[in-house]
């Protein structure tokens, strides 16, 4: 593969920096962003989503680039914008079109087009691959050439980075399909997968995810069971993953920008092509619910109008990502019964959570006291540490722990405090 080959990233979010950083390395590369904010932070070498270090973005040649002209008459674009659903659940494949007449209206003969975002099957060759020879004029297939390659990587994971994954790539071609197979392998050590078609490709990304959701709604469910039960699903998970087989899923809220929002792109597919989808919808279904059936839980616990601390506000632990949080349903289902609550988040972005859910977050949590209930809603590393003393100085006697997440199970609470866990 030439190093020359020009490649345009279009979309520069938690999977499109890393990727246009990774991919400067090996290629003369140019991230197109269509917010102002994000190249104007990134050209300061500050990446909000915290996955490329300020050394990093500051060393590479990666060049940025909000305007949509500069990615004229490259080689090859490979699109990482979002793929959310709309309130009704239903795929919204808005951001994709957008950056398929961003991309049209840029390509020249002999182009490749690989989609990164996560879709359905034929999203990119049934929906991309139109609009780009609508506003291209050229042809798809014959002047330029579709791929598709889903992204893995998982925000604040570490370990699992674009640069040691497995890649799976497919083209419209062959020739296309070992292009992408040699682009990426200078990416990442992990290895590259030829899948058998760009379809096949789409549809094995979104079952991954599909799967991740159908498997921590069943561990969800059993939850539930055990509670009426009155014994902790942690103590049972403890015991079951001693069997080499068993898939050792946590319970939990299900929220982010994938795992709550992919299946319903399968489900959108699935229905679409003449099948409806029991277990999908029905892990959905499971899993969008924790939050209120968590919230009533504890709120049976708690005396009215208690004070309640949540501590975490964003979708998993140790990272700033506040997308489609389900700590909100928690917060929101113990207002409705009648609760005050305060919420403390020390890695969320304060603006976006007064934004995106209109919370107002504690500046810290020096001189907090008094309350009647904590809840561990998300186990950052800070919370995961607390000792006896922090639960001693943050309640009321008699106050309730509430640890949805078991970061606690090894704490001995202070003599007059409750705990309750699921
Ligand atoms: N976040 C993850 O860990 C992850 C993992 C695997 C796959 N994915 C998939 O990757 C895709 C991108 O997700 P993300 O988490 O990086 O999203 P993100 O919201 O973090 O980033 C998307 C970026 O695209 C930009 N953008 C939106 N429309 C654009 C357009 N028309 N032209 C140019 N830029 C545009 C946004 O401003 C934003 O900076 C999604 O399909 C997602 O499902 C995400």
């Amino acid at each position: 593969m030439s190093s020359s080959l020009r490649v345009a990233v279009v979309g520069l979010g938690y999977v499109g920096l890393p990727l246009a950083v990774t991919l400067a390395r090996h290629f003369p590369t140019l991230g197109l962003d269509i917010s102002t904010a994000r190249i104007a932070e990134l050209q300061r070498g500050h990446d909000r989503t915290d996955e490329v270090a300020p050394a990093t973005l500051r060393a590479s040649t990666l060049k940025l680039s909000a305007d949509p002209a500069a990615i004229a008459g490259f080689d090859l674009y490979i699109v990482t914008v979002p793929t959310p659903v709309d309130a009704a659940n239903e795929p919204d494949l808005r951001p994709v079109l957008s950056a398929c007449r961003t991309v049209g209206e840029a390509i020249r003969p002999g182009a490749v087009v690989v989609f990164e975002s996560t879709v359905y099957p034929g999203v990119t060759e049934d929906i991309c691959g139109p609009e780009l020879e609508r506003v291209s004029g050229l042809k798809c297939g014959v002047d330029f050439f579709l791929g598709y390659s889903p992204e893995r990587i998982n925000p604040g994971d570490r370990e699992h980075t674009v640069d040691t994954i497995t890649k799976v790539v497919a083209g419209q071609t062959a020739e296309v399909t070992r292009m992408l197979a040699a682009v990426y392998g200078k990416v990442t050590r992990g290895g590259v997968f030829e899948a058998a078609s760009i379809r096949v490709a789409e549809a094995a990304k979104v079952i991954e995810n599909a799967q991740r959701d159908i498997n921590i709604a069943f561990i969800n469910e059993v939850t539930m069971i055990f509670q009426n039960l009155g014994i902790s699903i942690h103590d049972v998970l403890e015991a079951s993953a001693t069997k080499w087989n068993f898939l050792n899923f946590k319970p939990g809220l299900v929220g982010g920008h994938c795992i709550g929002v992919d299946p319903f792109y399968l489900a959108r597919c699935a229905i679409d092509h003449g099948h409806h989808p029991e277990i999908v919808l029905a892990g959905r279904r499971i899993n969008d619910g924790m939050g209120r059936w968590i919230a009533d839980r504890i709120s049976a616990k708690l005396a009215d109008n208690a004070r309640i601390l949540v501590l975490g506000l964003t979708f998993k632990e140790n990272v700033p990502d506040l997308r489609n949080s389900k700590v909100v349903d928690v917060i929101r289902a113990l207002r409705e019964a009648g609760h005050r609550v305060d919420v403390h988040d020390p890695l969320a972005d304060p603006a976006e959570a007064a934004h995106e859910y209109g919370e107002t977050l504690m500046p810290s949590l020096d001189g907090a006291g008094g309350y009647d209930c904590v809840v561990g809603a998300v186990p950052h590393a800070p919370y995961a540490a607390f000792t006896a003393e922090a639960f001693a100085a943050l309640l009321a006697p008699g106050g309730l722990v509430a640890d949805i997440k078991g970061m606690w199970r090894g704490v001995a609470l202070p003599p007059g405090l409750r705990g309750w866990q699921l």
